[in-house]
């Protein structure tokens, strides 16, 4: 999804801008521009339609230099991909704005301006911003008092750079629904729309609040809040970045990561040592304490991870516990009981729909829990506990290493709750299978051979179906996902049981049908609904317990799963759906890290 990048400098920024916007590159984008306010005081610019390398090579044969700029990756939502439609947008060969979010009256600004003659060169609701800037500029004492009229007239989602080629030592930066962070350096301020932009040259930020208006120079900065007056805002001192955030010998980041799974899984869960109350947060043992009932809000894959955890909370803490994806909670009215702890699911931090459904919540005063992978984000400032997973950096697209750790952690929230309703008659069985987890991993990470080999069977279909019962289920809906987002072929999971209502009518030798049949007690009622495919012609992709009894034959491709721990089966087998999506993809040549469409940080609704 987009990215900003801005600098405020004594020094020359645009390496500093192009390092910035390589490091936003994860997030999915489709242009990308660069703006520069040079020596003597000329507006630059640089777009290109596709990658961040068109931008730099437009720099090398024409370099753009200057002390003050803003930068910016694009994921179009309001114009087609394209050059004219990249932002930065500009008016009066003076002002340059880049912009995350929607501007939702976008068209009647627009019209308004049109009506005063203003030529509009893009498709996007953000070039509304930069001339309303123009336009107000002369009634206004400064860029910073410019756009603070301007915000005013803005509604929906903004985070916003601004510079002006009169103003040569001013960055004004604002926020309201989309994230933003200001980067102190010494004797030099940087904004962008995540920490992790950043980190080339500052670990030390500030996270602005929605509202706050920043107006930055080389040597200064002042934060304004939304009514205009001055406002302190926590400065957050972040640890030195990992060096472990390289590709290495891998070809994809995926398959980096796929890997990285038994490491990340015991830094979530030391070994030895189960997470306990306090690690969700200084009060969470008495919001535990009475908790009655648990809403589980989540987008994608980090969904996936709730759908999981309410089999676990129901069967072992014995309290009701919802889940919903976070773009319909937060446009209805859900009944929610006195007690219920709201638990969001984040990779990011920063998804609009999932902070939209808590905030939307948040007004009943009910406890909020994050279960998140980046600290000081977002989600983790909008909610009283925190769970850190510690699955580092996640830079392919497609969540991997996020979900496994995502259900350790649900794993964890698990036990504490059902230590209170069963006074810890189970915290034997979770403390011993968060235990196993990690190994489990890596004798599945031994199939790959296996796994690889299999996934050719896939490179010329269309669609698959994926089946599983139980907690099995939604680990199919994550194998389907995964499936359809980096090889494109249609997917889509069932509840086993209900093949038969329905989705057996798809079913033909064209139709791969992936299974998650591990040796639980929902083990022969599976086996008996592969049958019914079996009979239809369907091809089978059977990932199945070794003690299953599953043997490969015509039509049935069996994958013998080493046995393990019954409920940390559930990331055991995510792992194999995740080496077959991987594979297919990469026989299919897709763009594994970046497949087509999608955004890794996805900050607008
Ligand atoms: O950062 P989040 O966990 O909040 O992101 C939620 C989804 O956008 C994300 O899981 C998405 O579905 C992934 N591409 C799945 O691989």
């Amino acid at each position: 999804m987009c990215g900003i990048v801005a600098a405020a400098a004594k020094r020359e920024v645009s390496e500093i801008l192009l390092e910035g916007l390589r490091r936003l590159e994860y997030r999915g984008y489709d242009s990308a521009g660069i703006a520069l306010v040079d020596n003597d005081k000329n507006l630059q610019l640089h777009k290109a339609l596709g990658r961040v390398a068109e931008l730099e090579s437009a720099q090398r044969q024409r370099p753009l230099l200057g002390c003050l700029g803003i930068a910016h990756t694009r994921w179009a939502t309001h114009g087609v991909p394209s050059a004219a439609n990249a932002h930065p947008h500009t008016a009066g060969n003076r002002f340059a704005v880049v912009h995350n979010g929607i501007i939702e009256n976008h068209a009647v600004l627009r019209s308004d301006l049109e009506g005063r003659g203003i030529v509009f060169l893009s498709q996007t609701d953000t070039e509304v911003i930069v001339h309303l800037i123009d336009q107000l500029r002369p009634t206004c004492s400064d860029l910073l008092a410019t756009v603070q009229q301007v915000v005013k007239k803005l509604e929906g989602a903004y985070a916003i750079a601004v510079i002006d080629s009169d103003e040569p030592e001013t960055l004004v930066v604002a926020r309201d629904g989309s994230p933003l962070v200001i980067g102190l350096g010494i004797g030099e301020m940087f904004a962008g729309s995540d920490t992790l932009a950043l980190r080339s040259v500052t670990d030390t930020f500030i996270y602005l609040e929605d509202g706050d208006i920043g107006c930055l120079k080389a040597g200064s900065y002042e934060v304004f809040d939304s009514t205009g007056a001055t406002i302190e805002r926590e400065v957050s001192q972040l640890e030195p970045p990992k060096k472990d955030d390289l590709l290495g010998s891998y070809d994809h980041y995926m398959l980096k990561e796929i890997h990285e799974q038994p490491q990340r899984l015991r830094d979530t869960i030391p070994p030895g040592k189960p997470p306990s109350a306090l690690d969700f947060g200084a009060s969470a043992a008495e919001v535990f304490s009475r908790t009655k009932a648990v809403q589980i809000i989540a987008c994608g894959t980090s969904y996936h991870a709730g759908l999981v955890a309410k089999y676990w909370i129901e069967a072992f803490a014995k309290i009701p516990c919802s889940v919903e994806v976070a773009s319909e909670l937060r446009y209805r009215e859900p009944v929610v009981v006195d007690g219920t702890l709201i638990v969001s699911i984040s990779q990011s931090g920063e998804t609009a729909d999932t902070l939209a459904a808590i905030n939307h919540l948040g007004g009943q005063g009910l406890a909020r829990l994050a279960v998140c992978n980046v600290d000081h984000s977002a989600i983790v400032r909008a909610s009283e506990l925190v769970f850190l997973t510690q699955a580092g950096a996640e830079i392919g697209v497609a969540s991997t290493k996020a979900f496994t750790t995502q259900l350790a952690a649900l794993m964890a929230l698990t036990d504490q709750l059902a230590g209170i309703t069963n006074k810890n008659d189970y915290h034997g069985i979770f403390a011993s299978a968060m235990a196993s987890a990690p190994a489990a991993v890596t004798a599945v990470l031994a199939l790959e051979p296996k796994i690889k080999a299999m996934a050719n069977h896939f490179v010329a279909k269309h669609h698959a179906l994926f089946l599983g019962r139980g907690v099995f289920y939604p680990i199919a809906m994550e194998g389907a996902l995964k499936l359809k987002e980096i090889s494109y072929i249609h997917a889509e999971a069932y509840p086993a049981g209900e093949l038969k209502h329905g989705p057996l009518a798809l079913v033909d030798s064209d139709m791969p049908v992936v299974a998650v049949a591990p040796n639980n007690a929902l083990l022969e009622k599976l086996r008996s609904n592969l049958e019914e495919v079996r009979a239809r012609g369907g091809e089978l992709f059977v990932f199945a317990d070794e003690a299953s009894g599953f043997e490969s034959g015509p039509g049935v491709h069996v994958l013998a799963m080493p046995h393990c721990d019954e409920l940390a089966a559930p990331i055991a087998y995510t792992v194999a759906l995740q080496l077959l999506s991987y594979y297919v993809a990469v026989a299919r040549g897709t763009d594994v890290d970046k497949p087509r469409n999608l955004a890794k940080s996805v900050t607008v609704e």
